[in-house]
């Protein structure tokens, strides 16, 4: 089922010699074989191939032995098998999935190897299952604390990640399965996805948002790529000649074909003139208008032929899964749960330790407060939701990690907030679910947990989110711990300072009220199959943790750029589109009415004045201290960083340096280096990310580390010239442990 010609190891493909074809140009060996079989086709058949067949496929030619196309959600895990027509379960019982950690925990792992694999999971599964391109990885950055997608995507920084998605994109297609980047590009907001018009500069563009889909698709090879609901600079996605036909096709030389976001198509002319492959779903725009637009002359058969050949190309790259063997296997696999265990393994991160981790011999009794303890977070968030085979909570990691030796009592602690309500409120209210997200904490539940604590030797608390309230289609209003957590949190500590606090969630909290309350902090993320198993290890100091955060905890909301810019949100957006198209009084509308309603309001925008000042370059550069920085993540042991030795080449910044593990267990660090540019004439960031690696030592264990930077990723987008540039001069590199912890630094000259 492998694909021969991606199987040819990256290195070797390098060394090769300059004439080798380039991942992309490597999707054009079978190009006069397309050619020759579109020549058969009539026009029908072809444009029959431009719009979904059911919500998760695109035709083939059945005539011709092509297969459809199959589609799968999403990035962490093949979503269950849906009605053809629908998201709706289609009631398979084969098509339980490994629900791999989600994208934020994959990114805490800042490790290239565990994308890899990673993306090797997700291709072996779709397999299984008969898909032919996965929905994913979703690379946007994470630009809003409060951005409903932020789990989903990997970092607020660039360079990370964009050195994972390349990996996660690697992976998943050297088992033959194709990935599909999303979405392309500048969709970091959930309010009025569908319509927001995203401006911002072109240097912005190249350097911040662009950087993860450009290595993924130059140097991954990435076969397909979703256009983003949202408008860039005043063009949808699914239709803008700048970011489909100028960069992704012409600059980065894309093979492949698009695929519109579902529903994310918005005309004929523009998405067949402007980059578009596929309209998912529906064929009201790539179905019968194509080929009436051919007839009048408005659109050329030539144009459909090339847009064929684009799909054509994946399609003979990717074995299709025949019948008989799709969906033979239950889908999650014992291999790709290993995977998913070790991501969640080297995931964790730990905030805070004021000596209270790793749990004491000593402790004996165990009080876990806080649903997030028990509650499954495989499904929810709407696409990338998956139905997991199993999923071990925390309470259950702790439980079964603790041993008989240890009791380990639970109490739910507050209500959970189970999100928007879609049908009529239940007659019994359920007594452990919150009717609104800043619902005070319960009487009853506090005092029940603040008795459990008073009786243990240790608190374990589980605060953070849910998949409610961090979900696809909405913002967060802000990052306050929901459902009166932080009273709950504070009553804790006063009965027992034995405190330590796991955050579940998928992105930033507001920890003004929770840090000092906690002598001990774990983000403990949205993590997989195997979470609760590995938190417990971490827990337990059975392994060490070794996440850093990939993205700034702001100490309050507004310190965060698009806030404190007022970027965000728009105040004449008019109310997020997704909210509104639950309203009573709006779904009582006529189709017509909705649609003038919604043509009625005003059409929202999101500046991005802060320029590529995100996240902690933000932070940085206008010297706000963070909760919590970009990049932090405590270990159990110390780590001391020897002087760095820095050489710049033609091609190459490089820096070595030594790295001792002083504590008496193995352990990982994520090194880190950052490049300031003191006397730069163009505009920076006072430091931004250049390279960082994982290194593993054993307890007591000394390695020598190099990081490199290709000399290439220190240009800049010089907009005058339209062109990536150099500016020469002094770089001083800054090699630490998170971004506010530099340990050493050194100065070249480029
Ligand atoms: C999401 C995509 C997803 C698609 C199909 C859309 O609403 O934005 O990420 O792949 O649905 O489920």
């Amino acid at each position: 089922m492998k694909k021969n010609w991606i199987l040819v190891p990256s290195v070797l493909l390098v060394a090769a010699c300059a004439t080798a074809p380039s991942p992309q140009d490597r999707l054009t060996v079978n190009d006069k074989k397309i050619d020759q079989v579109i020549a058969q086709m009539t026009l029908e058949e072809k444009v029959n191939m431009l719009h979904s067949k059911t919500n998760m496929s695109s035709a083939g030619v059945e005539r011709l032995g092509i297969a459809d196309m199959h589609y799968a959600d999403g990035p962490f895990g093949i979503r269950e098998e849906g009605v053809p027509n629908g998201f709706q379960s289609a009631g398979w019982t084969l098509d339980s999935a490994t629900y791999f950690p989600t994208g934020s925990a994959l990114a805490a792992t800042w490790s290239k190897e565990m994308a890899y694999l990673y993306g090797t999971g997700m291709g072996k599964e779709a397999r299984l299952r008969g898909k032919d391109v996965i929905l994913g990885p979703a690379v946007n950055i994470q630009r809003l604390p409060v951005g409903g997608r932020t789990y989903e995507y990997l970092s607020e920084d660039p360079i990370l990640s964009a050195a994972l998605a390349l990996e996660y994109t690697k992976g998943c297609q050297d088992e033959g399965t194709a990935v599909c980047i999303k979405h392309f590009a500048v969709n970091n907001q959930e309010t009025n996805r569908g319509s927001v018009d995203a401006q911002l500069d072109e240097r912005t563009l190249r350097e911040i948002y662009l950087k993860p889909f450009e290595r993924a698709i130059v140097e991954g090879g990435a076969m397909s790529v979703m256009p983003a609901y949202n408008k860039v600079n005043g063009d949808y996605c699914s239709e803008n000649e700048h970011l489909l036909n100028e960069i992704l096709r012409g600059e980065w030389g894309f093979k492949g074909f698009t695929v519109s976001d579902w529903g994310g198509t918005h005309s004929t002319m523009g998405a067949m003139l402007h980059g578009l492959n596929v309209q998912m779903t529906g064929s009201n725009y790539l179905g019968q208008p194509v080929i009436d637009s051919i007839a009048t002359g408005a659109l050329t058969e030539a144009l459909v032929n090339e847009k064929v050949k684009q799909i054509l190309r994946v399609r003979y790259a990717i074995e299709a899964v025949p019948d008989g063997v799709a969906n033979t296997k239950m889908t999650s696999q014992p291999e790709c749960q290993q995977i998913a265990r070790q991501v969640a393994e080297k995931s964790i991160v730990l905030l805070k330790n004021e000596g209270v981790l790793p749990i004491a011999k000593e402790v004996k009794k165990i009080a876990v407060i806080g649903q997030n303890a028990v509650l499954k977070t495989q499904s929810g968030g709407m696409g990338a939701g998956v139905k997991a085979l199993y999923e071990v909570t925390p309470l259950e990691g702790i439980r079964k990690r603790a041993g008989a030796d240890v009791q380990v009592t639970y109490a739910p602690g507050y209500k959970n907030f189970p999100g928007r309500r879609w049908g009529p409120a239940p007659a019994v209210p359920n007594p452990l679910e919150a009717a609104a997200i800043d619902e005070p904490a319960d009487p009853v539940l506090l005092e029940e947990a603040v008795a459990l604590a008073k009786d243990a030797d240790l608190v374990i608390f589980f605060g953070g989110t849910n998949k409610s309230i961090e979900t696809e289609g909405s913002d967060r209003k802000d990052i306050n711990l929901p459902v009166g957590q932080e009273t709950v949190v504070t009553a804790l500590r006063e009965a027992n300072p034995n405190l330590v606090s796991v955050l579940i969630s998928g992105g930033p909290t507001d920890l003004r009220v929770l840090e000092p309350a906690s002598p001990a902090i774990v983000q403990g993320w949205w993590n997989g199959t195997e979470g609760g198993t590995a938190l417990a290890e971490v827990l337990f100091g059975d392994i060490a943790p070794s996440g850093k955060l990939p993205f700034t905890f702001p100490m309050k909301l507004e310190d965060s750029p698009a806030f404190a810019l007022g970027n965000f949100p728009d105040p004449n957006a008019g109310g997020d589109l997704f909210t509104l198209m639950y309203r009573q009084d709006v779904l009582k509308m006529t189709p017509a009415e909705r649609q003038a309603f919604l043509d009625s309001l005003p059409k929202p925008v999101s500046k991005y004045t802060e320029g590529s000042l995100v996240g902690y370059r933000w932070f940085d550069t206008r010297n706000v201290k963070p909760m919590y920085a970009f990049g932090h993540g405590l270990s159990y042991v110390d780590f001391e960083y020897g002087a760095l030795k820095a050489a710049a080449k033609k091609d190459v910044v490089k820096v070595t340096f030594t790295l001792a593990n002083k504590g008496g267990m193995a352990a990982d660090e994520v090194v880190q280096l950052y490049v300031a540019r003191p006397d730069a004439t163009v505009e920076w960031p006072a430091k931004e990310l250049k390279a960082f690696d994982r290194v593993t030592l054993a307890a007591g264990e000394t390695k020598t580390v190099t990081l490199e930077i290709p000399v290439k990723d220190l240009r800049y987008w010089n907009v005058e010239k339209n062109a990536w540039d150099l500016e020469h001069g002094k770089l001083v590199l800054l090699v630490g442990a998170a971004s506010d912890d530099i340990r050493q630094q050194a100065e070249v000259t480029i």
